[in-house]
C-alpha cells in the first residue's frame, strides 16, 4: 500500500526520493507526489499514475533541494487523481504532510475544521490531519512538534507519517502508531522510509518508530524522539537486515519470476538449522518458550489474509494429521469482527508475509486480549505482526517484491510443517517411519521444485491456451484443495481472468452449471488417497466437453491420456504435494498475465503490504 520516503542531509533530496519511491513501488499506488523544502518555501509535485509519470511531470523544474519528502497513495478515502495524491499542504502552505494508514474519526474532525473555516481541496483524511496541526499550531500557541504530538492524541486511527515545515530549514517530523516507519541514519543525514527498500542503499544503520512516537530529524543535531505525550524516548539502533541484491530483479524479467525461482533457496532457508543431523529433532528456536502452550493447546486457531490464509488452510490439513488437536482456520478480517469464542488454552498461529496485515494484527491483538497464546510465522524480520505475537518463527524466504505472493506461501507451508512435525513427535502423535519419511520428502522438496522449474518453456506453452479465456475453474482435493484456491487467485491477480478454485467433488453442487467447450479446468490429480474420485471429476468434466489441465504426478498415463494439456511433477508424499503442485501454477499464471500484456509484478489495485482495514 502507500509508500513514504524522506530525506534531509548535506545531498541532493530528489535523487534519493525519486529512487525511493522506485523501490516502494511493489507495494502497489496509484498516483506519486514529492514535497521539496529549501531557502524556507516548499515546492509541490504531485501525480496521478506511476512514479515515472511524476518523473516526466518534473523533469523541466528545478528540484535542487537538500530536504524533501515523497509519497506514494494507495487510494483509500477519495478516487485516484492528482488532488488526492499526497503531500497535503496545510492552508497557507507552510506545511506538507505525507502519511500512511487512516485516520479513522476523519469526518467528525473535518466537520469541525469546516465550521472554523477551514477549506479542501481533496477528499483525503490526510488533509483533514495537516489542516488539524495547524490549526493546533495557531490556537494553542505551541511549537509544531507540540502541534503535532498534540494533534495525533486526537486522531483515531493508524498513521506513518513525514512532514516539512517552511519555517524550520532542513527539518523533518516523523510519527508513527500501527504502520511501520523506519529512520536511516547516515553521517549528518536522515533517511526515511515505511521500509527498508529505500534505505538499505545508503546504511544499514536505522531505528523503527515504535507506536505514538514523534522524531524530529535535522542534518546538525542528534535525532530526538519523543511519544505523543513529549516524554523523551530513547532511539534504539538496530542493523537493517536486508541486502540490496534481495530487492532487485537479478537478471529476472520481473520479481515474480525471479521469486519462482528461488523457492528451492527460500525452502533450504526456512528449514535451516531447524533439522538436526542425525534429522530426528525438529526444533524452531523462536517458539522454544512457548512450546508448552502448543503441546497442550486444545485447539489451534489460524488467522491470515489472502496467500498467507491459503498457506493456513494447507497448515490446517498438516497439523490435523500429525498432531490430531482440532484446526480452525479463519479469514483475519471477519474472525476480528464475530465475537469468536477464545479460549486460554488455544494456540493462534497469525501467519503473515508483510508482518503489516492490519486484519490479521487485530486479530492477533483479540486473542491476547482474550489469554491465548499467540505465534506468528512472518517473512518480514522486525515487522509489527512479529513484535506483537508471543513468539514465532521467520520463514526466511528472502524480501517479496512481487505483489502475487509466491515463495512467501510454499515458506511458510514448510515452516507449519517442520512445527507440526516437532509438536507431533513430542507428542507421540506421529510414528517414527512416518516421521523420518516426512523430514526426507521435506529435504528433498527443492531439488523436485528446481525440476519442475525446467518445465518453464513447457508451461509458457499451455498458457498461450489461456490468453483469451474469461473464466477458468481450479479444482483440487484434500491438502490440494488449497492449492486450487491459490492457483486461481494467482490467476486473477495477475491475469484479470476470473478463475475460481472449488473442492472437486464440489462441482456438481453448482460449478459444473458452467461446464462447457470454452472453459479450462485446472485440475490437481497427483497422486493422493482421493486419486480415483480425482479420475471420476475429470470425467464429469469432459463429459460436458470441457478442457482439462491436468497436473499430475510423474509417469501417470491414466490422467495424462483424459487431459488436453498435462503438467507432470515429480512424485512426494501427499502431504507435501502443496509445496511442489503450486509450483506449476504460479508458472502458468505469470505467463498468461505476461501473454495478456499485464503488468505482472504490479498488478492493478492490488497492494503487497495491506496495512489498513
Ligand atoms: C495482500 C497481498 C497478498 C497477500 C495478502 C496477505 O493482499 O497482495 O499477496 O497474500 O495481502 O498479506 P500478508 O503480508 O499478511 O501475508
Amino acid at each position: 500500500m502507500c509508500g513514504i520516503v524522506a530525506y534531509t542531509g548535506n545531498k541532493q533530496a530528489y535523487p534519493f526520493l525519486i529512487n525511493g519511491l522506485k523501490r516502494l513501488e511493489y507495494r502497489g499506488y496509484d498516483s506519486a507526489g514529492v514535497a521539496l523544502l529549501s531557502e524556507n518555501q516548499i515546492r509541490l509535485y504531485k501525480k496521478q499514475g506511476k512514479v515515472a509519470d511524476l518523473e516526466r511531470f518534473c523533469a523541466t523544474e528545478d528540484l535542487s533541494a537538500h530536504t524533501g519528502i515523497a509519497h506514494t497513495r494507495w487510494a483509500t478515502h477519495g478516487e485516484p487523481n492528482d488532488e488526492n495524491a499526497h503531500p497535503h499542504l496545510s492552508e497557507d502552505g507552510s506545511l506538507a504532510l505525507i502519511h500512511n494508514g487512516i485516520v479513522e474519526n476523519y469526518l467528525s474532525l473535518k466537520n469541525e475544521l469546516l465550521k472554523r473555516g477551514y477549506v479542501f481541496k481533496s477528499h483525503t483524511d490526510t488533509e483533514v490531519l495537516i489542516h488539524l496541526i495547524q490549526d493546533i499550531r495557531k490556537t494553542e500557541q505551541v511549537d509544531l512538534v507540540e502541534a503535532v504530538q498534540m494533534a495525533l492524541s486526537v486522531v483515531v486511527g493508524t498513521y506513518a507519517l513525514a512532514i516539512l515545515s517552511s519555517e524550520y530549514s532542513k527539518q523533518i517530523i516523523a510519527a508513527k502508531k500501527g504502520s511501520p516507519l523506519l529512520i536511516g541514519l547516515g553521517k549528518n543525514e536522515f533517511f526515511v522510509g515505511s521500509d527498508g527498500a529505500p534505505i538499505v542503499e545508503y546504511t544499514q544503520k536505522v531505528v523503527y518508530l515504535n507506536d505514538e512516537e514523534v522524531a524530529v530529524l535535522h542534518p546538525d543535531k542528534e535525532l530526538q524522539i519523543t511519544n505523543i505525550r513529549n516524554e523523551k524516548q530513547r532511539p534504539s539502533i538496530q542493523k537493517l537486515e536486508l541486502k540490496l541484491e534481495q530487492i532487485e530483479k537479478g537478471g529476472f524479467e520481473h520479481f515474480m519470476l525471479k521469486e519462482i525461482f528461488e523457492q528451492p533457496k527460500a525452502i533450504v532457508d526456512s528449514m535451516r538449522g531447524r533439522i538436526n543431523t542425525q534429522k530426528d529433532v525438529v526444533s524452531l528456536g523462536g517458539i522454544i518458550e512457548y512450546e508448552n502452550k502448543m503441546l497442550n493447546a486444545k485447539r489451534f486457531i489460524i488467522a491470515a489474509c489472502g496467500t498467507s490464509w491459503h498457506a493456513g488452510l494447507v497448515g490446517e490439513h498438516i497439523f490435523e494429521s500429525l498432531i490430531r488437536v482440532p484446526v480452525e482456520v479463519e479469514y483475519a478480517s471477519e474472525f476480528r469482527y464475530r465475537n469468536p469464542i477464545i479460549n486460554e488454552d488455544d494456540v493462534l498461529i497469525a501467519i503473515s508475509q508483510s508482518g503489516e496485515t492490519a486484519d490479521t494484527l487485530a486479530a492477533i491483538e483479540l486473542a491476547k486480549r482474550k489469554g491465548a497464546t499467540v505465534i506468528g510465522i512472518c517473512n518480514v524480520v522486525g515487522s509489527s505482526i512479529a513484535r506483537s505475537t508471543h513468539a514465532g518463527s521467520y520463514t526466511h524466504a528472502g524480501p517479496e517484491i512481487g505483489v502475487a505472493s509466491t515463495k512467501a506461501f510454499t515458506a511458510q507451508v514448510t515452516v507449519l510443517t517442520l512445527m507440526a512435525l516437532s509438536l507431533a513427535r513430542k507428542k507421540g502423535t506421529i510414528s517414527l517411519s512416518y516421521y523420518y519419511q516426512l523430514v526426507n520428502g521435506l529435504g528433498a522438496i527443492p531439488e523436485k521444485i528446481e525440476a519442475i522449474l525446467k518445465k518453464n518453456d513447457e508451461i509458457k506453452e499451455i498458457a498461450r491456451y489461456f490468453v483469451d479465456k474469461q473464466n477458468v475453474i481450479y479444482l483440487g482435493r484434500g491438502v490440494n484443495f488449497p492449492v486450487a484456491l491459490e492457483g486461481a487467485l494467482k490467476l486473477k491477480e495477475i491475469s484479470y481472468i476470473h478463475a475460481e478454485g472449488y473442492p472437486a467433488a464440489e462441482m456438481k453442487h453448482g460449478p459444473i452449471a458452467l461446464i462447457d467447450e470454452a472453459m479450462p479446468v485446472v485440475i490437481l490429480a497427483t497422486e493422493q488417497e482421493t486419486y480415483e474420485k480425482i479420475v471420476s471429476n475429470i470425467q464429469e468434466v469432459k463429459s460436458r466437453r470441457g478442457k482439462i489441465i491436468s497436473i499430475v504426478s510423474e509417469g501417470d498415463e491414466t490422467v495424462k491420456n483424459m487431459s488436453d494439456f498435462c503438467i507432470e511433477i515429480p512424485k512426494t508424499e501427499e502431504l507435501l504435494s502443496p509445496l511442489v503442485a503450486s509450483v506449476p501454477l504460479q508458472l502458468l499464471a505469470y505467463h498468461v498475465a505476461l501473454l495478456r500484456g499485464c503488468d505482472v509484478d504490479k498488478p492493478r489495485n492490488l497492494a503487497k503490504s495491506v496495512s489498513v482495514e
